[in-house]
């Protein structure tokens, strides 16, 4: 956590939940209090995008992204959503390049690379999800494999005030098996490190890197209290109690 960069919360609701559930999560967050220096942004299933972002219009700081979109504007893609029918339904973020889309979808870093520059030009923010496998770590091959993610990134990047960069490490989401504070740190300094040399040192310093895998009640606080980890990216506990005392981690 820094003072120049708003810290960030996002709950990726994946694929779970209901009409019943997810409204309940969006009652809760609209009747809670939550850190006003902090931007949360909540990623539900498409077909709930419209109903959860009207529902949390008034609630200042809180904002719906979607999961994923497609790079065409329109077309034969179907079961896909395009970037313009993201901002119908309210979003203003989106997630691209998470792990279940690169390794249970087969997403390439190419086609990333092409959504990430739909989605800038369309006017949503992207949440640009990078990771190693467990395989990547035991090897030593964790930022030769973020580097080539990042750079599909870079080369579809013009203005980085609208990029959030999740590090989630592939071996600790949704496993338990959480990236200690010191090994999540180390990431999130070498990949501003690599933004410093390949981007420039203003846009390293003020891109916010947030860290996802694993993340709940208990381990937030600790993760939050590194210099280079600006928030989290949270799937399972996301749609539980305790995703308000995650945002609120820092009170
Ligand atoms: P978990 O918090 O369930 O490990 O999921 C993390 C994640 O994939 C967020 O995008």
């Amino acid at each position: 956590m820094s003072a120049e960069r708003k810290f960030f919360v996002g709950g990726n609701f994946k694929m779970n939940g209901n009409l019943e559930s997810l409204t309940a999560i969006a009652d809760r967050l609209n009747s809670s209090e939550l850190d006003a220096n902090v931007e949360v942004v909540i990623a539900p299933p498409a077909c709930y995008l419209a109903s959860l972002s009207s529902q949390l219009a008034q609630k200042e700081n809180v904002n719906v992204s979607a999961e994923n979109v497609h790079q065409a504007a329109k077309g034969a893609f179907t079961g896909e959503i395009s970037c313009s029918m993201a901002l119908d339904c309210g979003a203003s973020y989106a997630i691209l390049g998470h792990s279940e889309r690169r390794h249970v979808f087969g997403e390439t870093n190419k086609q990333i690379g092409e959504k990430t520059k739909a989605t800038l030009a369309a006017g949503l923010v992207v949440i640009a999800c990078i990771g190693e496998k467990g395989e990547d770590r035991k090897s030593g091959n964790t930022m030769v494999v973020c580097v080539e993610q990042l750079t599909a990134y870079k080369d579809n990047v013009e203005d980085w005030s609208k990029v959030v960069i999740a590090y989630e490490p592939v071996w600790a989401i949704g496993t338990g098996e959480v990236a200690t504070p010191e090994i999540a740190q180390e990431t999130h300094l070498n990949i501003r490190s690599w933004l410093s040399d390949n981007v420039s040192p203003e846009v390293a310093a003020s891109v916010r890197i947030i860290y996802g895998g694993s993340v709940n009640g208990k381990n937030c606080k600790e993760l939050a209290s590194q210099p280079d980890i600006d928030g989290f990216l949270v799937g399972g506990a996301s749609l539980k109690p305790e995703f308000v005392d995650i945002i609120n981690c820092d009170c």
